[in-house]
């Protein structure tokens, strides 16, 4: 039975993954989705499907003996821990010069993330996807991506004096002192659920802490949104725990799909093949890069073009901390969605979030995720003698970030008087620059693939997640990929089917 013969076959459930199987379901198109992470609907001994982000265990890292953790330190002390490893759902993948932190399971990145949904600005959108025509994207797409994704942007009134969001009032008075402008950074989380969270009516989840490892209420993840729409339709089967590994053309039309069925400590249960007559690369933007690379290197795939693999970067993510005097504490509850940015891309190429930093105690520390307008690119490449993807990116290279994040906090320290925080990524170190949650590229859009997704060389392989934008979106990506696979999956309903 799984020698099956499939229409479409999507590999991986992220953004990406989610619009291609809704679109072509809706459009009356039978769709198969493979996903290497578990489903994430089964609550644990603790009776949650999640664990939290203060007691992490087995569920929170894909297949690792020790957690590892964004911020390694807190207060000179060392935060990881041994855990029994686990097809859990946060990837710390490890290449040379970076950490590159992923979702595993079906929802993919929405799963974990911080739920900030934003839309880069419009006198930017050139930067971002060049050949893609903004009066689209602006007028259909990005509206209805939002639409679909649940966004939304806090109530200021009540920003204004909620306990848990001290931390981002503290952020905005330091950004506002220093002329920064501040922004409302919008959100996927539930509000309603967050005031009554605060209001301690509801089984708590931002306020709870919870994010990086899941939510268990609030968060609006593709598993609320997307995916029971995708159920709906009755033509889409999901399969969790399986790994692909090959696409070859079929001997008959079509492509063969080699996936492996693991288990959850990681092991290969069987090898299946399914024959699909078109595949789409939903695999994130390293998933669906490292395939493409090996199958192009190995001869599976020879025909892609020398594009494959390149473009890549990491949305020129860097975050820090710093100190605050005693009459600026930022509170012992701090919801873990954030929601107050400052932006100065335009005079300093930094975008900044203030992040909470959700400890349960007052830490006195302002901590932020700042996004930069970086030009340096990594290639993925094959790696034969090891038998793996390598990736060219280099720790030096966030020198550019750190730069630019600069500019924003040297001037706040310089006015508040204050200093950066040197205990949260180790001892004496101020930067984190050793992760990116943002992998972006490796398949680009117009150059690896055509306008659309198109991979040249072979008609049925699509390319549809974040791996065709080109290393940056001056934002947090997640709506922008959902906004560009929507695009993309009605041009390829409309012609190719
Ligand atoms: P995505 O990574 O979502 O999905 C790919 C899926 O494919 C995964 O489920 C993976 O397991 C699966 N897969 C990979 N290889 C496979 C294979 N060989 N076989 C089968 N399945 C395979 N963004 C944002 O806009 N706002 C935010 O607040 C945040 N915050 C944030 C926090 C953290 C901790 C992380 C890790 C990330 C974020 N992000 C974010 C980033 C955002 O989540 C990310 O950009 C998107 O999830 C990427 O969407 P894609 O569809 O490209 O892939």
């Amino acid at each position: 039975s799984d020698a099956a013969s499939v229409p479409a076959l999507v590999i991986g459930t992220g953004y990406g993954g989610c619009v291609t199987a809704l679109r072509l379901a809706q459009a009356g198109v039978d769709v198969h989705m493979i996903e290497m992470g578990m489903a994430w609907d089964t609550p644990g001994a603790d009776g949650k499907i999640f664990a939290n982000t203060t007691t992490p265990d087995q569920r929170s890292f894909w297949l690792r003996t020790r957690t590892k953790q964004p911020l390694s330190n807190f207060l000179g002390f060392p935060l990881d821990k041994d855990i029994p490893r686990y097809t859990g759902i946060l990837d710390a993948e490890e290449f040379s010069g970076i950490t590159v932190y992923q979702g595993r399971g079906v929802g993919g990145g929405s799963l974990v993330n911080g739920g900030m949904a934003v839309t880069p600005r419009r006198e930017y959108f050139g930067e971002v996807l060049p050949t893609v025509n903004p009066d689209e994207m602006f007028g259909t797409y990005y509206p209805r991506a939002n639409a679909e994704l649940g966004v939304s942007v806090i109530d200021p009134a009540w920003f204004d004096s909620t306990a848990c969001y001290q931390y981002a009032r503290v952020g905005r008075k330091h950004a506002q002192r220093s002329n920064f402008p501040f922004v409302y950074v919008p959100n996927v989380y539930d509000w309603n659920y967050m005031k009554q969270e605060a209001a301690g009516t509801v089984p708590k989840s931002a306020l709870a802490g919870e994010i990086l490892y899941g939510n268990n209420h609030g968060k609006k993840s593709l598993q609320k949104t997307y995916l029971p729409k995708i159920a709906a339709t009755g033509r889409v089967t999901i399969s969790p725990l399986h790994r692909v590994t090959s696409v070859v053309p079929a001997s008959g039309g079509g492509y063969t799909v080699t996936m492996e069925q693991l288990n959850t400590t990681g092991g290969v249960v069987t090898t299946k093949a399914v024959t699909a007559a078109r595949v789409f690369f939903a695999a994130g933007s390293v998933g669906t890069s490292k395939l493409l690379v090996k199958l192009k290197a190995t001869g599976a795939l020879p025909n892609l073009n020398n594009e494959i693999g390149k473009g890549w970067g990491d949305n020129g993510n860097v975050m820090c901390g710093r100190a605050n005097h005693m009459w600026d504490a930022t509170g012992a509850l701090q919801s873990s969605m954030p929601t107050a940015g400052i932006d100065n891309w335009a005079a300093g190429g930094a975008f900044a979030e203030v992040a909470p930093l959700p400890t349960g105690i007052e830490t006195y520390a302002s901590f932020y995720l700042s996004i930069t307008k970086t030009s340096q690119r990594a290639e993925f490449s094959w790696n034969a003698g090891a038998g793996r993807v390598d990736l060219s990116w280099q720790t030096a290279w966030k020198q550019t970030s750190i730069n630019a994040a600069k500019t924003i906090f040297d001037k706040i320290n310089a006015k508040e008087g204050t200093i950066y925080r040197t205990d949260l990524f180790g001892i004496y170190k101020i930067w984190g620059d050793h992760l990116t949650y943002h992998p972006l590229g490796g398949a680009i859009l117009n150059k690896a693939t055509d306008n659309y997704g198109r991979l040249h060389g072979y008609p049925g392989l699509y390319v549809m997640d974040g791996a065709l934008i080109p290393g940056n979106t001056t934002v947090n990506p997640f709506v922008t990929i959902t906004a560009l696979a929507e695009r993309n999956i009605e041009k390829i309903i409309a012609t190719d089917l």
